[in-house]
């Protein structure tokens, strides 16, 4: 991401804000894992979308039209004794010349500084309840002018959601943005693919999730976007599981749900496979179903198409499909008025997806499911999942459960599927996983 690209999306919030008015945005905070173990350290999302600063116990403000700058970076300062330890830090020349900061403050300065900026202003942009620790100390900062109202100093009348207008920015993806996620999904599409390739009955779940997460690392990734999923047999029918501990067996199916993080921006994918490489006639019919729901989905995918159309189509299909395969009873209509296939269909077929996998931007619009638009980016991510043990179903179906998930991009006429670079197709995947 450019410094033009951090720099235009302030622009965009302030113009956004209006004249009279401040944003605040602290860095994530560093988390103990134990003792002297911090886990690994990633900026908050809406920070770094603003600022491009990958540095804890900072704090950034925008004040719209403020003479001595309007974009000010509260930091850490250099510190060498620190720097030996714990690596370098931008420090406030730094924040200046290589995060185009106006103006950089030294993070324990705050409680002197801060106050002063919100002096005279009318609104304060800030979201609430993230972090309480920092909810308080805005409001004693707010506090502290108060006390001064005698004094003749105004105190801001209204705070504002600001991830209300920040989260409506992010959801409409720039090209910088769609290169990253682009990036991201190679990644995961190599990795996903390298998982085929190296399953064998007998290793263990964990194994694959290495083979996966090897890739990332090795790609360039920063890390996985979200915990690897890989569970076999009756495992791939628990939505979250992630223990990713048990023995893979010949005649299991296989489901994989991982994806890479690049530059801050996530893949989501979830293959469905058998663990010796050769589909049953159970699984394959099973397998076919949820690839028809996907694909039918995926078509959804384009301008003037509502947020629901996905997933409306994907149901559609899963209801006749259970039906035909003997899963279900009943017509069509009912099963899907009575959401009877949320036996074995029980998630929804996707979510926005950016710089959080589960990404920000609201779905529905004052009630009405939103409209699709170019830039917006979505996973379609239908299933099916007939838990071992469940007496209603032949067994033939037990303890398959199959996922089919890829990314996709609404463009101006329609879509691209991000993560077309791992096949979903069962000959090219035996074709795959037969060397
Ligand atoms: N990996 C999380 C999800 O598919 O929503
Ligand atoms: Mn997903
Ligand atoms: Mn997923």
């Amino acid at each position: 991401m450019t410094n033009q690209e951090f720099s235009r999306r302030r622009r965009q919030l302030m113009e956004m804000m209006g004249e009279k008015s401040v944003a605040i945005l602290p860095a994530a905070p560093i988390r103990i894992r134990n003792r002297d173990v911090e886990y690994d350290y990633r900026q908050d999302s809406d920070f770094y979308y603003l600022s491009g600063f990958p540095e804890p116990e900072s704090v950034l403000v925008l004040v719209p039209g403020r003479e001595h700058g309007e974009y000010i970076l509260f930091c850490r300062e250099n510190d060498r004794e620190k720097e030996i330890w714990n690596g370098p830090r931008a420090g406030h020349d730094g924040a200046v010349s290589r995060y185009g900061a106006d103006d950089s403050v030294p993070i324990d300065d705050i409680d002197d500084i801060l106050p002063g900026l919100l002096e005279d202003k009318e609104r304060v942009f800030y979201t609430m309840g993230n972090l309480l620790d920092f909810d308080q100390r805005l409001i004693g900062w707010v506090n502290r002018l108060r006390k001064g109202a005698r004094a003749g100093i105004h105190t801001p009348g209204e705070f504002v959601s600001l991830d209300h207008l920040l989260h409506e920015m992010r959801l409409y993806k720039s090209s910088q943005e769609i290169k990253a996620m682009k990036t991201a999904a190679d990644i995961s599409c190599l990795a996903h693919t390298r998982a085929m390739q190296v399953c064998r009955p007998g290793m263990k779940e964990f194994q694959l999730q290495a083979e996966l997460e090897y890739i990332f690392k090795h790609e360039g990734a920063s890390s996985s976007a979200y915990a690897s999923i890989v569970g076999s047999g009756h495992n791939a029918c628990i939505l979250h599981y992630v223990e990713n501990s048990a023995t893979m067996k010949k005649g299991d199916m296989v489901m994989i749900d991982a994806g890479a993080e690049f530059d801050y921006y996530a893949a989501d994918i979830s293959r469905s496979f058998p663990v010796n490489g050769k589909f049953s006639r159970a699984q394959r019919a099973l397998y076919e179903l949820v690839l028809d729901a996907q694909q039918a989905a995926i078509e959804e995918v384009k301008p003037g198409k509502h947020w629901n159309d996905p997933h409306n189509a994907a149901v559609k299909v899963l209801a006749k499909g259970m039906i035909d395969l003997g899963l279900l009873k009943g017509s069509v209509k009912n099963v899907i008025a009575k959401e009877k296939y949320r036996q074995f269909y029980m998630h929804r077929t996707g979510h926005w997806l950016g710089m959080d996998v589960h990404d920000v931007g609201d779905y529905k619009v004052e009630d009405e499911w939103r409209l699709l638009e170019p830039g917006m980016t979505l996973t379609v991510e239908p299933g099916i999942y007939v838990a071992g043990g469940n007496s209603k179903v032949a067994k033939k179906w037990w303890d398959i459960g199959i996922r089919i998930e890829d990314d996709v991009l609404v463009t101006k006429t329609g879509h691209e599927v991000l993560t077309a670079g791992v096949t979903k197709q069962i000959d090219e995947i035996e074709a795959l996983m037969d060397n």
